[in-house]
């Protein structure tokens, strides 16, 4: 049987093709290529049957493609290895279980079986037609000098989703991006590494592209994707190109200067600043006004007049559910 890999390549130019002529040019018979199809399907593919005419997909599709993305990185301090998969299960997962990542090993997948989310979340999204990436990378310092990292990587998303073209992206703390008060993307990080150091960093990236209505349904919090927001189909490879760029040079800088670098970019993108809030803890709610992060990276939330620093919590806007 072809891979769906083999048979999405014939059928990303959004024609139709017969099951005659993807079995030739596979060298397989129709039932092949038919059972390829099914796969496909399982996997979240929308695919058109049109008897006499054959198969297409309902929305035509490029591939990520590493050369490309290669291309479009440009010059960086480090060397980027980029390893994409058309299927696994986490890319954050695959980095992990490497001894020791090198500073620049990029893991990225059409599809994950078992995508990670914050916070015992898991991650869905719509294969082939999203972003889900993870970065390695090695900092000389304990993982005690790293807090406000993600959030220095979610400014970092940011800027690369600004220089594609896309306006209007938030973050909310402490490092979804939001549009519209929906999340577009988040990160994820984990670290390992010995209290003095080094630690080795794997940043985990998944970028909302184009979710369909099977995902949507399992995702259970407002989202939103660059369907919506831009209304034009992405080039994924240039915006993973610029997503890495980005995240290496952030990198650079934050183990240069750390996360106060990055406190006045994260606070001018604050899409709670200045507005009331809940901070659920567990249990514990904490309701204030949101002041911004501090230079560790911690929500400042100020309650009759006081202002209190948090490391970790749920915030949502008072009077939202
Ligand atoms: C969040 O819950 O906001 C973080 C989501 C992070 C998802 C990405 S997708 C690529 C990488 N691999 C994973 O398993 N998770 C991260």
């Amino acid at each position: 049987m072809p891979t769906r890999l083999e048979i999405l390549k014939l059928l990303a130019d959004g024609r139709f093709h017969s099951g005659t002529a993807l079995g030739a040019v596979l060298g397989v018979s129709r039932a092949a290529v038919c059972k390829g199809i099914q796969a496909l399907v399982d996997a979240g593919v929308c695919v058109h049957r049109v008897a006499g005419r054959g198969y297409r997909l309902l929305r035509p599709c490029v591939l990520l493609d590493t050369a490309a993305i290669d291309r479009g990185l440009g010059s960086l301090p480090v060397r980027i290895s980029l390893e994409l998969f058309d299927e696994i299960d986490s890319t954050s997962q695959y980095l992990l279980r490497r001894p020791n990542p090198v500073s620049g090993a990029v893991c990225m997948a059409e599809r994950q079986s078992a995508g990670r989310g914050r916070r015992g979340r898991s991650w869905t999204a719509t294969p082939y037609r999203n972003l889900m990436m993870s970065l390695a990378w090695r900092f000389d310092s304990g993982p005690a000098a790293l807090t406000g990292l993600s959030l220095a990587a979610g400014v970092a998303l940011v800027r690369a989703l600004e220089e594609y073209g896309v306006q209007g992206v938030g973050l909310k703390w402490p490092n979804d991006l939001v549009v519209g008060g929906r999340k577009l993307a988040g990160l994820l990080v984990d670290l390992r590494g010995e209290a003095a150091g080094p630690t080795w960093v794997v940043l985990g990236v998944g970028l909302n592209v184009s979710i369909d209505e099977r995902e949507a349904a399992q995702i259970d919090q407002a989202w939103t994707d660059l369907d919506a927001v831009l209304g034009e189909d992405v080039d994924r490879n240039r915006l993973a190109s610029l997503l890495i760029r980005h995240v290496v040079l952030a990198f650079v800088r934050f183990a240069d200067a750390g996360f106060s670098a990055f406190v006045s970019d994260w606070n001018g993108l604050h899409v709670f600043a200045d507005q009331p809030v809940r901070l659920l803890q567990g249990e514990r709610v904490q309701a204030g006004i949101a002041r911004g992060v501090d230079s560790h990276g911690g929500l400042i939330v100020e309650t009759e007049g006081v202002r209190h620093v948090y490391h970790s919590g749920e915030i949502s806007l008072r009077g939202a559910s």
